[in-house]
């Protein structure tokens, strides 16, 4: 009888030994080359990861399993107790929603079958079902990380580890968590969806049970989370069958194993932690479409605004781009924005041109911020030269107040460029009622109190402020009509500009043709007498209502101051008047303005009144001395005149010719030696 026991025994000793493995160990990280039987949701991805389950199929509540597939070998032969052994694995819940997280959970299991029978999802984490839980006859060892409180099995919280024998009623749990190297304990949350580590040891010896659980970052924790004293051996049978086993309910999670090693009668070996496979990222298709498409999209579509918005302001920045030196710092507020200037111009728009003259275009504008109207002028100059002193001077000339002067509020400069802001004058340049619009004529009464406003102008100019200023350009052109019909003479100082500018020996003569004095023209030299000269020629312009010279008039009359001498001289200086005035003139006044015209245009400087005399004169409070006895002749205005127009002339580049030719004004440029 004995022997034959014996021999039984040894024949299931052989049987046994030649299908499970003794002292059995592995370690997989990743599970490309494991042979592992998988039932259920489980699968392994290509990368090598063991998904247990996954978020599409949790609704109807998924269950997976993964056993290595060889029968090991837990008891010994002789007394029927259980070896010891360790395991150690990595592990990842990844909610599809974050705030959703707990999806039941991952069991490590010992069971004598490789796969659960039978097993029901959710709760019962794919380990039993209602009807065996708890039962003995199971021989069931498992070690659950539960992320869902079920209060039939008596649960702790919804993030624990326990320890399951037979039941889901764990003989022991914990919270999730660890013990830190430096002795303090920190709590994990297994559905962060990060990796995390847990060792589960069994000492055959001692009967004891040690889970210990930590984040992939830490060193397997001294302490350990969960210790049980347990006896395994009425458990486990002889031959049993490891892996794991995993359920969800209705939240969506996505259970991974990453890496696994078990060892019988010894310490599972460490996993190399840069091998694991990479988890899927995280969410479900949509998300993934999102990040594959969407987001590169999203990041091109950004970086174009970005570009397209760094190009956008440095044109901005170029376009605005004005110059500011720290010695105008202190002109303050007579400094404008450019920006403001652009705006208020709708950007120097065509339709906003009010003029162009010799120094350059007028444009109307408002001023975005208190809606005031003003006149821009662009004044372009090519050098740096000087620009200093003229800045201090037009902000000096800014503070000129006279109701005969247009208003100079302040400037702006860029490369290359002035702007010189103007009180705008509502009515426009005086020219446009004199020749160019002929369908509105001023009468003789606003004629003349034009006259005496731009002479009172000129007056203060030459000796009523602080400093002589000196126009060098009046004409009809260059005086505006204010509201209320009122003369304003515009665009003073403004050809110091080209003085200061220019090299020292070279002066440019600056003005326009039919108002520049002679000796203006011979020295370069501009004075007050050249502005009375100027204004000589302006007070007939008024009075004859047309321009100092008209190429398309009769070969005599080329010249208006000639044409009013040749009347004056045949004794019907009245045959010059402007023909639109009609007989609705005061005779003496016109009389006294053409006379005064003529005597302003000596072509000797000394001859010529000062513009205090001018006033006098106008106001009638000084009679006005007879013409011929000052010495007036044909010679001394006219022909003087023709001598500098053809010196004038042959010296003119031919673009400026053709300025002549259409009678508009330009800048008259001759390169004479003296300087200013
Ligand atoms: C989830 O599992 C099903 C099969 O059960 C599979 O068809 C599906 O592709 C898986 N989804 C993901 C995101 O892995
Ligand atoms: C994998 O395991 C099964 C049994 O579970 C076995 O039939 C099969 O031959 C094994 N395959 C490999 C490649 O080891
Ligand atoms: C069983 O036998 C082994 C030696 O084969 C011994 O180390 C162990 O302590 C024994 N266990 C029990 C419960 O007797
Ligand atoms: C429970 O599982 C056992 C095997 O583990 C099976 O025989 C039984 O039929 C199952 N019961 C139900 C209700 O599924
Ligand atoms: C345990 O399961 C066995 C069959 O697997 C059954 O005969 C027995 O009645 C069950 N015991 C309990 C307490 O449910
Ligand atoms: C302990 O170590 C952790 C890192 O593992 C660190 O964050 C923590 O501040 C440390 N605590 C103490 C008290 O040193």
């Amino acid at each position: 009888m004995i022997k034959i026991i014996t021999v039984l025994v040894v024949a299931t000793h052989i049987l046994v030994g030649s299908t499970a493995l003794n002292d059995v160990g592995f370690n997989y990280a990743g599970f490309q080359s494991a042979n592992l039987t998988l039932d259920g949701a489980a699968r392994i991805r290509t990368n090598g990861l063991l998904q247990l389950t996954n978020t599409t199929d949790s609704k109807s509540g998924a269950m997976g399993h993964a056993f290595f597939p060889s029968p090991i070998n837990f008891k010994q032969t002789s007394n029927g107790s259980v070896f010891s052994f360790s395991t150690y694995f990595v592990f990842a819940m990844v909610p599809q929603f974050p705030t959703l997280a707990g999806g039941h959970g991952i069991v490590f299991v010992i069971a004598p079958t490789r796969g659960l029978p039978g097993a029901q999802s959710k709760r019962f984490l794919g380990l039993f079902n209602e009807s065996n839980n708890g039962n003995a006859t199971n021989h069931v060892f498992g070690v659950e990380l539960d992320t869902d409180e079920t209060n039939d099995f008596a649960d702790i919280n919804d993030n624990h580890v326990g320890i399951d024998i037979n039941s889901l009623r764990s003989k022991a749990a914990k919270p999730a968590g660890y013990q830190a190297s430096n002795g303090s304990s920190y709590d994990l949350t297994l559905t962060s969806g990060q990796p995390m580590q847990i060792w589960v040891e069994y000492n055959g010896l001692d009967k004891q049970i040690d889970v210990t659980l930590a984040p992939l970052s830490e060193a397997k924790p001294k302490s350990s989370l969960l210790t049980l004293k347990y006896d395994l051996s009425p458990i486990l049978k002889k031959i049993m069958y490891v892996g794991f086993s995993s359920s969800t309910g209705s939240r969506p999670t996505s259970h991974y194993i990453l890496g696994w090693s078990f060892q019988m009668n010894g310490v599972a070996k460490g996993l190399d932690l840069s091998r694991l496979p990479r988890l899927p990222r995280v969410g479900s298709k949509e998300v993934s479409k999102f990040l594959k498409i969407g987001l590169p999209l999203i990041c091109i579509i950004s970086l174009s605004i970005l570009i397209l918005g760094a190009i956008y302001y440095v044109r901005r920045r170029m376009k605005f781009a004005e110059v500011v030196e720290d010695w105008e710092l202190g002109y303050g507020p007579r400094r404008f924005r450019y920006k403001d200037l652009y705006i208020a111009t709708k950007g120097f728009k065509e339709k906003e041109l009010l003029g162009a003259g010799g120094f350059g275009k007028v444009y109307r504008g408002v001023m975005p911020k208190n809606k005031i109207q003003v006149a821009v002028k662009k004044v372009s100059h090519e050098s740096r030269q000087g620009i200093r002193e003229f800045i201090a001077e037009i902000v000096s000339i800014g503070r000129l107040r006279h109701r005969n002067l247009v208003p100079l509020l302040g400037y702006c400069r860029r490369k290359g460029e002035l702007l010189l802001v103007y009180e705008f004058m509502p009515n426009g340049s005086l020219d446009r009622f004199l020749y160019n619009q002929p369908k509105f004529t001023l009468n003789w009464n606003e004629r003349f109190r034009v006259i005496k406003g731009v002479a009172s102008g000129l007056f203060y100019l030459h000796e009523e402020w602080e400093q002589v200023v000196i126009h060098r350009d009046v004409k009809a052109s260059n005086v505006l009509l204010d509201g209320e019909m009122n003369g304003r003479l515009g665009d003073f100082g403004l050809a110091r500009l080209y003085d200061h500018g220019t090299v020292p020996q070279t002066t440019h003569v600056v003005g326009t043709l039919g108002y520049l004095a002679p000796e203006h023209n011979r020295t370069g030299k501009a004075t007050t007498s050249t502005d009375v000269y100027a204004f000589g020629a302006f007070m007939l312009e008024v009075a004859c209502g047309r321009r100092p010279i008209e190429p398309a008039a009769p070969t005599e009359d080329v010249i208006l101051v000639d044409r009013v001498y040749s009347c004056w001289n045949r004794g019907e200086i009245l045959e010059a008047v402007d023909p639109k005035l009609g007989e609705n003139y005061v005779k003496e006044e016109v009389e006294m303005v053409l006379k005064l015209g003529l005597l302003c245009s000596h072509s000797e400087p000394l001859a010529r009144p000062s513009m205090r005399q001018v006033v006098l004169y106008l106001e009638c409070s000084v009679e006005l001395p007879d013409l011929p006895s000052l010495g007036i002749t044909a010679t001394g205005l006219a022909f003087t005149q023709h001598d500098g127009f053809d010196d004038f002339a042959s010296s003119f580049p031919s673009s400026s010719k053709k300025a002549w030719s259409n009678s508009s004004s330009i800048i008259a440029e001759s390169v004479l030696s003296g300087g200013r």
